[in-house]
């Protein structure tokens, strides 16, 4: 592919972030290619497998205890997208230490554990634990909190709408994390993203993760009922670029801070729209769910 004259990175290059090497900067999308141990069997024309390349995989979010997520339907297929309402289902902290990281590690994927919590000071807990299990793991990079959840104990808000909530689960989950990158993911859902970037900064976290999904709604005109039965539900794909690329430009020009761009990339040219507005890294989602080999394709084309 014809690369842009001001491309002058490798992605697929080792990287610093916070405290931490990467080895590149096409990651994929948390919850977008599981917990990233599915598909290391598949290969495609020039490929060997669907992590050649990736600087990160960033593993479907776990929560203290697991959960079977939202009743079905809970994803739905958009001309433009997806629409998902999966209830964060997952296997449970727990079961995550003891069987999906030494796994990750042993694979050698390089992993960015996303979190999620239903108290600020939770984050701090599970990061701690997460800390003594993986001391010695070299694959594991970093840390991503996932404040696109409800804050269970301060009215069922998500954490990631009030810039002092943030600022309160960054510092908890940096002070146990002390030689891996920290990243908030923060949702778009918000007037003004860039002081939550601010104050997820000041607290401690390397950067920030943008977008998570944006509120979105369907109607199935046979019943005449939302399609989704809990009516509301996350969008994302090549929809959600535009809004993802604005979302980030607010940050770097207002907030100054180091961003990891997500949010409708197919291709290589979206992946070069982040960058080319300042992004550090970048995270591919719904494609993946399409084709295990989006990002990895993405990786080879930009690496020229
Ligand atoms: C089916 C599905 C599940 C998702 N699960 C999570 C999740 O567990 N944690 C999270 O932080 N984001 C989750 N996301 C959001 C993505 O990581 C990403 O931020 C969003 O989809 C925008 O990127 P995209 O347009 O490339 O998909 C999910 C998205 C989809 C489509």
């Amino acid at each position: 592919m014809n690369l842009p004259d001001w491309w002058k990175i490798d992605p697929c290059e080792p990287f610093v972030l916070g405290p931490r090497e990467f080895p590149g900067r096409i990651w994929t999308a948390s919850g977008c290619f599981a917990y990233g141990l599915t598909g290391h069997e598949i290969s495609s024309r020039g490929f060997t497998s669907p992590y050649e390349g990736l600087g990160a995989v960033v593993s479907k979010t776990v929560t203290p205890m697991a959960r079977t997520g939202n009743p079905m339907p809970r994803l739905c297929e958009l001309p433009t997208g997806a629409l998902n309402s999966i209830g964060l289902e997952n296997v449970g902290f727990d079961e995550f230490l003891a069987s999906v990281l030494p796994e990750l590690e042993r694979r050698g994927v390089p992993t960015v554990v996303s979190l999620a919590a239903t108290r600020p000071d939770e984050f701090g807990v599970m990061v701690a634990a997460l800390q003594m299990a993986g001391a010695d793991y070299e694959h594991w990079h970093g840390v991503e909190i996932n404040l696109s959840c409800p804050n269970v104990a301060e009215g069922g808000h998500d954490f990631g709408r009030d810039p002092e909530t943030v600022a309160r689960c960054v510092a908890a989950a940096r002070k146990a994390l002390p030689d891996r990158a920290l990243l908030a993911k923060l949702t778009p859902n918000v007037a003004d993203i860039a002081s939550l970037a601010k104050a997820a900064a000041e607290s401690g976290a390397d950067a920030v993760s943008v977008i998570n999904t944006v509120v979105g709604l369907e109607v199935d005109l046979t019943s005449g009922r939302p399609v989704l039965p809990r009516r509301y539900g996350g969008y994302s794909g090549p929809g959600v670029l535009p809004i993802a690329l604005a979302k980030v430009d607010e940050i770097v020009q207002k907030a100054g801070v180091p961003v990891v761009g997500v949010g409708g990339i197919g291709g290589a040219q979206d992946a070069l729209k982040f960058f080319a507005l300042g992004a550090e890294a970048v995270q591919v989602g719904t494609a993946q769910m399409e084709d295990p080999f989006a990002a990895a394709r993405i990786a080879a084309d930009l690496s020229g």
